[in-house]
């Protein structure tokens, strides 16, 4: 899929590091799909230096474990790969992101009762910057992890894009 950012607004950026945490339930298979992806786009755009980016589960039930393998394997097969260890969200980490990028309502709801629905204005959906708002249903069930995988990518290329216009206006 071809990336669309529009490079010459990546000058524009006012100067402070942007924060962006992708949250999924357990940290093992679309979360750290997402970090990995959205690192490559920044990485490819030259933007590295510009954005701290991390994830992290709303549960700890997976505290520790690896990128589950049939995830890592699709990465893999589209030039993708890192290290992760899974881990739950704290109240800090929502407080440094400048975006909390969820996977679906359920993922939305677990964290704000756990950080608080103070930061409510800074999550998103990473499916809503895809065209039509959705969510990205867990391979862990659908074991549809291409699927999931391209879902992601789309959201990534679309919330890069997103933070790119919000940050030049
Ligand atoms: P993730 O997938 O939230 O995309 O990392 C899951 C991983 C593990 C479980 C559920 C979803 N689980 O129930 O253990």
């Amino acid at each position: 899929m071809p990336f669309a950012i529009d490079k010459s607004a990546a000058v524009l950026y006012n100067g402070s590091m942007i924060n962006v945490l992708f949250v999924c339930l357990g940290n093992i298979c679309r979360s750290p799909t997402a970090e990995l992806v959205f690192k490559k786009l920044v990485d490819d755009a030259g933007l590295s230096d510009r954005f701290s980016i991390d994830s992290c589960g709303s549960s700890d039930e997976e505290a520790g474990n690896p990128i589950y393998p049939p995830a890592l394997r699709v990465l893999n097969a589209h030039g993708i790969d890192g290290a992760h260890r899974a881990r739950q969200i704290t109240y800090a980490d929502a407080e440094r992101a400048d975006y909390i990028a969820v996977m679906d309502e359920r993922n939305r709801s677990d964290v704000l009762r756990r950080v608080g629905y103070s930061f409510r204005d800074k999550v998103f959906k990473l499916g809503d910057f895809d065209g039509e708002p959705h969510d990205i249903f867990d391979p862990w069930f659908t074991r549809n992890f291409e699927r999931a995988y391209d879902e992601i990518y789309r959201g990534c290329d679309g919330l890069l894009d997103y933070i790119n216009r919000n940050r030049n206006t």
